[in-house]
This record gives C-alpha cells, structure tokens and sequence, in this order.
C-alpha cells in the first residue's frame, strides 16, 4: 500500500515528529509513503512528490518547522476574512484525485488546523480515503484535549516572560507581550500563568482598558511599580474589533498590532513608561518540546492505524490521556476556545491577574 502525506497550514513544532513517525509504521506495515511538497498545493503537482525514506527522514524528530513544506495559502484555500470558509473547487478536488491515483496513493495523511482539516474533510467527501492528524499552536482545535506545537509556544512565552520581567521591574515599566492566539486565547492564557503576568487578554474575554489601567495603578498603589501584561494578537476592547495588517489577498487576515494599542494607550493613561514585544513566529519555530515530540509521535503512529483499519474520515485524537479516533466533521464544527468556567481562568482571578473585564480586586493585583 501507499500512503500520501501532507502538512498543511501554518507550521508548527512537531510536524515532523509526525513525519517520522508516519514513515516508521508505515515501513514496519510494508507501506510506502509518498509526500507532497508545500501544503496542498503540491497535490496538484505529483512530479514535486518525495518517498519518504530512512534517510529523508533521519534526524528530524526534533527540528522544527517541516521537511515537506507547508502553506496558509493558494487553491485549496477554504478560509477567508475572519474566518468566513467557502467551499472547495470541484476541479481542484479532481486534479488532486487524479494526482493520487497517478502515484497509486490509496489514502492520505492530512495533518493541520481547522483550514486543513476542513480541506481533508472536503477531500474526504469526495471519496479520497483520508484520515487527520489535528495540529495547532492555538490549540484550538475541538475534538482533541490538545494539539502539538502549543507546549512549544507556551515554552517560548513562559521564556519571554522570564527576560521582560528584570526590564519591566528594573525600569519600573509596563511591558506589553503581544502573542498568538487568533480566535482562542489558550497559548496568552497558559504562558501568561506560566510566566507570571500582571494582565492577560484574551480573544474570548473582551477588555475595557479603564480596567487595565486600574490594575497598574492597584500595583502601584501596592509597591509594585512594573506591570507584565500579555495580550493575545485575536484581543479585543468590549465593542471593539480585532485588530489587524493590510495585505491579506486570500487566506485569512493577518491579526496584530494590538499590542501597540495597548501599549500606547496605557502609557498615555497611566504616565507610566511601557515597551511592545511581539513574539510573533519565534512562537512557531523552533524545536518542538519534549511533550509536543511525545504528542505528535503517538498521533503519527496512530494514523497509520487508522490506515490499517480503514477508519477514513477520521481524525486522530487525544482525550484525556486516551487516544481515540473522531470524525473529521466533529473537529471542524467550531473551534475549541477558552470556556469561561475553565479552570485557569479561576485561577487567574484567585491570583488578582486582571483579565480585562473586571475593576482590580482592592488590593490590587500581585506579582513576584
Ligand atoms: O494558526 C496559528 C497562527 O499562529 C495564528 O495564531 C496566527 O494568526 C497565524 O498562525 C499567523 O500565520 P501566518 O503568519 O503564517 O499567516
């Protein structure tokens, strides 16, 4: 048997744990496995088609990125604006059939986020034998407990943290993190716990900055004469919109700049100094951690099971600790975002970090 494989949407660390892992239980099954080149563009282009092999795939484990290339872009574009989805071009979906059946692909391998995944449901529903491996930063994702890449990016945040705090207090300023989080705010809400902010905003809790600007004044008032804020680049002030960059022609908007909202507003409001960094893509790069290498090994290897099984239109899953099979269908409805009854959300607020949606507590809030 051959399978195909392809890495689609943004990249993310452990694409190619996946990748390995695809080709080692393939290999121990007698499968070959074929991958296409730059995201779902390179169905369409067979002649850019690798077999993966023991030597293309040494050495990958903990590289970031993917050795197949990968694209939010081009003509499998299913998403555009803020998240508006359009259907997939019949012609495009035979083209991509008549690649596979050009190589003797008989199921593929689509690993991705909500686009990809609404891609390989499309291609699904055309009679193509595909099985999903989710992947996300966001980790918003339903379906799956979590996604590969997002113990990563929160590792970058909760590493940022720790080297803008000794600035933010040795110059008694307000530091801004703008980090990513599109629709859901899990990677500001967990690395902004993890790193010890002051304020953490998030896509799913709209901010009143009067609010914020109490909360650096409450510090103040405390002794406290820095304030670490994080706010996810999706963040919006109550009535407002996101914020976002020109220069999208398909594919879905480029977010950011909100952290220099933020941070301008805050300076003029409270007569306090206050820096913007933008992690930005060092969120996505880089090496996958020790759990996300762990994570997207198993979600490789249960893939090829899937295969094995002919459970096509599935995605493979974590639940809890379980890994288990969804239809693909189930995991593109809606996005997972942060409930909020969520727990680290409670605890946030138990620690006095402003969320954005309430005065500070009298006390104000606390930071090491
Ligand atoms: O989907 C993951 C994500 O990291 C979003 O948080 C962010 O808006 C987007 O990718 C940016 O992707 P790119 O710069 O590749 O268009």
């Amino acid at each position: 048997m051959i399978l195909g494989i392809v890495t689609g949407g943004g990249d993310a660390p452990g694409l190619n744990a996946v990748i390995r892992a695809v080709h080692r239980a393939a290999a121990r099954r007698g499968m070959r496995v074929v991958g296409f080149q730059d995201g779902f563009d390179g169905l369409l282009h067979p002649e850019t088609a690798v077999v993966l092999d023991h030597v293309n795939t040494a050495g990958i484990l903990g590289r970031g990125g993917t050795i197949l290339g990968t694209s939010n872009r081009g003509s499998f574009t299913v998403k555009t604006g803020l998240g508006e989805r359009h259907a997939l071009d019949p012609a495009i979906v035979a083209r991509a059939g008549a690649t596979l059946d050009q190589l003797g692909v008989q199921a593929l391998i689509c690993i991705g986020g909500d686009g990809s995944l609404t891609i390989a449901l499309a291609l699904a529903r055309a009679g193509i034998n595909v099985v999903g491996v989710p992947k996300t930063i966001d980790n918003d994702i339903s379906a799956t407990s979590t996604s590969f890449g997002f113990d990563s990016a929160v590792s970058m945040v909760t590493e940022a943290l720790d080297r803008l705090h000794p600035t933010a207090y040795s110059h008694r300023r307000i530091m801004v993190l703008e980090v990513m989080g599109r629709h859901a705010g899990w990677i500001g809400l967990y690395g902004g716990i993890a790193g010890g902010a002051d304020v953490i905003l998030i896509p799913e809790i709209p901010f009143d900055l009067a609010h914020v600007v109490d909360a650096v004044r409450a510090r103040e008032r405390n002794g406290r004469h820095f304030t670490m804020v994080v706010v996810a680049e999706g963040a919006r002030p109550v009535g407002g919109t996101v914020t976002t960059r020109a220069g999208s022609s398909d594919g879905e908007a480029k977010l950011g700049g909100i952290g220099e909202r933020v941070t301008a507003d805050l300076e003029r409001r409270t007569g306090k100094e206050a820096r913007c960094v933008v992690l930005g893509h060092l969120q996505r790069g880089g090496a996958p951690t020790a759990a996300d290498r762990v994570l997207a090994t198993t979600l490789g290897s249960a893939a090829v099971r899937l295969v094995e099984d002919a459970c096509f239109g599935s995605m493979v899953a974590l639940d809890g600790f379980r890994i288990t099979a969804v239809p693909i269908a189930d995991a593109v409805r809606g996005l997972k975002l942060v409930p909020p009854d969520h727990f680290l959300i409670t605890v946030a607020r138990e620690l006095g970090v402003s969320l954005g949606d309430e005065p500070p507590e009298p006390r104000g809030g606390t930071s090491a």
